[in-house]
């Protein structure tokens, strides 16, 4: 007899339709990384503390930890998987600004960085470093010190803003 409390769902990520049997209780996170096999999607604390499972759901930033895949249901979600050009892999302007000023070390931290930037960024271009600071607040790293990473978000903030996310990102992503 199967789980009736087992139901489908179906959204989009990175601009492909994925479905799949979702329990209640599955956290979204959970959802993209063991149903849809996009581990990029990193979990720490999984109580909304440290930022390292960061997606776009419909454009905005959030901590697929802890929100169900049940509520992402019909919802356009990006992970870091979405952000680079999925056709020549090319970095998208933040992911190229953390590289180039070593804002990574591990790296576990880094994909909720990116998609937290990301979407900062596209929704505050032209950021004071207090602002900045106060965005990267969310987000924790046990490596860097931070200070590469505010380093790469000052060089990201100079480029054009439609640098900062590629193809794989939906337009609902790039502009909500
Ligand atoms: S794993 Fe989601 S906020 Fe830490
Ligand atoms: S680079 Fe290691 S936790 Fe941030």
């Amino acid at each position: 007899m199967g789980n009736p409390s087992m139901g489908d769902i179906g959204m989009t990520v990175n601009g492909q339709h994925r479905r799949a049997a979702a329990e209640p209780r599955l956290t979204l996170a959970d959802f993209l990384r063991e149903r849809c096999a996009l581990t990029g999607t990193h979990l720490g604390c999984e109580h909304g503390v440290c930022g390292a499972c960061t997606v776009l759901v419909d454009g905005q930033a959030v901590r697929s930890c802890l929100i169900f895949a049940v509520q992402a249901d019909g919802a356009d979600v990006t992970t870091i998987e979405g952000i680079a050009d999925p056709q020549t892999g090319e970095l998208s302007a933040v992911q190229a600004a953390f590289r180039e000023h070593h804002g990574l070390q591990c790296g576990f931290c880094t994909p909720g960085f990116i998609m937290s930037v990301t979407a900062f960024l596209r929704d505050n271009p032209d950021p004071t470093d207090e602002e900045i600071r106060e965005a990267l607040s969310g987000n924790l790293c046990r490596c860097t010190g931070y200070q590469g990473i505010l380093a790469a978000v000052r060089s990201a903030r100079e480029m054009r803003p439609e640098s900062l996310c590629m193809k794989g990102m939906s337009n609902h992503a790039r502009k909500s």
